[in-house]
């Protein structure tokens, strides 16, 4: 199963007087990497929610695989930053119920994928913080989506389990080939992981940056250069001067 093309005609969203979104434009080829950056409150979130049909539109359009989204759509799954988990479910049981119609055999298989094989019947209290981001991933992926939008999933984690997470979500989104929406504040990350990074500022998108840096991404001098291209982009409102260089 490969990924499904995700794109956005003009979007605007408002909730009452509050505008979120205006006319935005975007388009993510199927199977492609995306990440999203920007400030607190600038939409983001809101974005994902329009793509998965949480929330409608105020205007303009959202298409998967070029068709207009008018319902939620099973192929597209999300995994946020809090794992949202069944805590009285065993770890199998979360994976199985979160996906109806996929055999234990299935979710056997995904908690291996995420390196959670032998702790099928724990409790998700038991496990670690990133343990349980690892089970979530597991529910979103045992179904084979098409689409994993991903809403901050690492924000909650310390850096070192941070770094076995980003090559987990490559390794995974490399084998399964679904597209990706990354949503991070991390710019760094965005960089390791997306194919094109998507700067957001006051209900647009501001800038798309493609991230021409071969797999696996190290950080090295051409690394650096796009961490200080995105901060400029995501700052640039704030400080009203473009040209500065930002220390990381
Ligand atoms: N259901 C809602 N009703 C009213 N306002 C909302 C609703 N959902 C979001 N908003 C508002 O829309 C704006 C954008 O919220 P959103 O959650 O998309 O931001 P975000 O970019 O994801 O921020 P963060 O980085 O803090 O997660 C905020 O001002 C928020 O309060
Ligand atoms: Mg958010």
């Amino acid at each position: 199963m490969s990924g499904i093309s995700i794109q956005g005609k003009k979007v605007s969203k408002q909730f009452g007087d509050l505008k979120v979104l205006e006319g935005v434009d975007f388009r993510v080829e199927p199977g492609e990497f995306v990440a999203i950056v920007g400030r607190s409150g600038c939409g983001k979130s809101t974005l994902l929610r329009l793509i998965t049909y949480l929330e409608t539109v105020t205007d303009g359009e959202i298409l998967v695989d070029d068709k207009p989204v008018n319902a939620i759509n099973s192929d597209i799954r999300f995994v946020f930053q809090d794992p949202r988990l069944l805590m009285w479910k065993s770890a199998l049981r979360n994976v199985v119920l979160g996906s109806p119609g996929r055999s234990e055999e299935d979710a056997r298989k995904a908690l291996r994928r995420v390196g959670l094989e032998g702790r099928e019947k724990d409790w998700p209290g038991v496990l670690s913080g990133g343990q349980r981001q690892r089970l979530s991933l597991a529910r979103a992926l045992v179904g084979q989506p098409r689409a994993l939008l991903l809403d901050e999933p690492l924000g909650a984690l310390d850096a070192l389990t941070r770094i076995e997470m980003q090559r987990l979500i490559e390794r995974l989104w490399k084998e399964q080939n679904f597209t990706a929406i990354l949503v991070t504040h991390d710019v760094s990350e965005a960089v390791l992981l997306a194919d094109h990074v998507i700067v957001m500022d006051e209900h647009k998108i501001v800038k798309t940056i493609k991230i021409e840096l071969s797999r696996p991404r190290v950080r090295n001098n051409d690394f650096a250069y796009y961490e200080q291209e995105i901060l400029k982009y995501i700052m640039k409102n704030e400080t009203g001067k473009e040209e500065t260089d930002y220390v990381i």
